[in-house]
């Protein structure tokens, strides 16, 4: 019904998303603008951008595995609530020349619910689900 019979490990995995394992955190709402290109949780996988999970106190472009930019790699950022939402807010302008092709997050409220959400995303890693408010400072 549905061509011929591979085996599983001749099938591209990367191209087909429903294929592989996607940690659940990447379908929450908070990602969505994220998720087409980047993936979060236990078991994130790079994809067109990198795994996202522990980024919190991350130096930019340091994650092994990803064939990050040279803009990004030599940026000097790690990746805090202030510089996450600079760059989520107008990335072209923070780090020049990155290969993140993303508008940014203008929305105030989204932007904060977005570096919320990676800093839970990334903590809570271990279970597979995120945005659960709970220990830290709250707004
Ligand atoms: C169109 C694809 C795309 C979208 C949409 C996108 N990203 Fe990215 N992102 C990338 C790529 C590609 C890189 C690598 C950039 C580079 O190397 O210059 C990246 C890099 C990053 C990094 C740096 C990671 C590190 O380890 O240094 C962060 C943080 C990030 N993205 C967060 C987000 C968040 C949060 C969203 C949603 C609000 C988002 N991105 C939306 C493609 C995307």
């Amino acid at each position: 019904m549905s061509g011929p019979d591979l085996p599983p490990s001749a099938r591209p995995g990367l191209a087909d998303p429903a294929a592989v394992d996607v940690p659940a955190a990447t379908f929450e709402p908070d990602f969505r603008p994220c998720a087409h290109c980047h993936q979060i949780g236990a078991g994130a996988r790079h994809t067109t951008g990198p795994a996202l999970t522990h980024v919190f106190g991350r130096a930019a472009g340091a994650v092994p595995g990803y064939p990050f930019s040279k803009a990004m790699r030599q940026s000097g950022l790690v990746w805090n609530a202030p510089t996450l939402a600079r760059f989520l807010k107008d990335p072209q302008s923070v780090v020049p020349g990155t290969r993140m092709v993303f508008g940014g997050i203008t929305d105030a409220a989204q932007l904060e619910r977005a570096v919320e959400f990676l800093r839970q995303a990334g903590a809570e890693a271990g279970n597979g689900r995120a945005a659960r408010p709970s220990a830290g400072r709250r707004p």
